[in-house]
């Protein structure tokens, strides 16, 4: 993050006007794929030497638990789990998100202000009131928007965990069928997210394509935010795989490159980039004299 920027106000008593990291967002809609998209970029950034944190809605310690106990007794009203929600986030932030950024973290968020927006819309809140709500929220790097239409959001849904009482929208719509209550609720949210992206400028992303498709789209959109430099871990420095292909090719790579990164972390932190691609040369040429040498030896 190279400037740091509030919806709003901001937390109190934040002084630091840039941070080293990088917050990332995937934002969309129930069931669209941002777990299976979030678990892939994960693997691939740490596997390019970058160190991430991943986050998403009711994981703080100071409301996690107690969102989760509400939603089961369905008894709060729809202000008060708004509220609810943005304590989790504010949580979150403050002691998890912000001190990742600080260490130069890559903070990869599964949905963030955006989605809490969007649900207190649809259940009826002003617009203006829950972003204002959301003034202490620091402003993104990115925010991808994994966009899909209702006709391929309801096979993807089916197919995994089905509809489920929160994401039909049953806690406020009117009905009992919840197939119905996900259509009316689903259209209504997917309509607000489009608003969002407009007033946000969201990096829409087609979600209808295949997981890989995806994932690729979101490795080349995800490199231009990183920083050029690859993190220094331990007083070593990890070298960075600039690779755009799927997490499997990466693995192949680091394979392929055992000894070029044993050779950096040996080397000591200011001289281990200038030093890696020559010890892996002289290693890679000692080995190759050393089969030569038997070979000669068994002839
Ligand atoms: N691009 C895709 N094409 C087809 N199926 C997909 C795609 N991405 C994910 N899926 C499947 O859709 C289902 C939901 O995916 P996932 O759990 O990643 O979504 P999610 O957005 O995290 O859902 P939730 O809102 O419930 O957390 C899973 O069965 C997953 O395998
Ligand atoms: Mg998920």
């Amino acid at each position: 993050m190279t400037k740091v920027q509030f919806f709003g106000a901001g937390l109190s008593g934040f002084q630091e006007k840039t941070l080293p990291g990088r917050l990332i967002v995937l934002e969309g809609t129930d069931g669209v794929g941002r777990s299976t998209q979030i678990a892939l970029l994960k693997n691939w950034l740490e596997s390019s030497g970058f160190a991430v944190l991943d986050t998403g809605l009711t994981r703080s310690l100071l409301a996690g638990r107690g969102l989760k106990k509400a939603k089961e007794g369905h008894t709060l009203g729809a202000k008060t789990m708004d509220l609810f929600y943005a304590t989790d986030l504010a949580d979150r932030l403050e002691n998890q998100m912000i001190p990742a950024l600080r260490a130069g973290f890559v903070v990869l968020t599964d949905r963030y202000v955006y989605s809490l927006m969007a649900r207190a819309i649809v259940r009826g809140a002003a617009a203006d009131w829950i972003q204002s709500v959301y003034g202490f929220a620091l402003k993104p790097d990115a925010v991808f928007y994994l966009k899909i239409d209702l006709p391929n959001l309801i096979p993807r849904v089916l197919a995994s965990t089905g509809f489920d009482y929160w994401e039909s929208g049953m806690d406020f719509l009117p009905g009992d069928d919840m197939y119905d209550c996900f259509v009316q609720y689903q259209t209504r949210l997917l309509a607000t997210f489009d608003q969002l992206a407009r007033q946000y400028g969201f990096d829409t992303v087609d979600a209808t394509q295949t997981v890989n498709k995806v994932f690729s789209v979101l490795q080349r959109k995800i490199r231009k935010v990183l920083p050029k430099e690859a993190p220094v871990v331990d007083g070593a420095r990890v070298l960075a795989i600039p690779s755009g292909r799927p997490a499997a090719a990466a693995e192949e790579d680091i394979e392929g490159r055992r000894e070029e990164f044993a050779a950096a972390l040996a080397a000591p932190a200011d001289a281990a980039k200038a030093e890696s691609q020559p010890r892996a040369k002289r290693a890679r040429a000692n080995s190759k004299r050393q089969i030569a040498r038997a070979a000669a030896k068994k002839a």
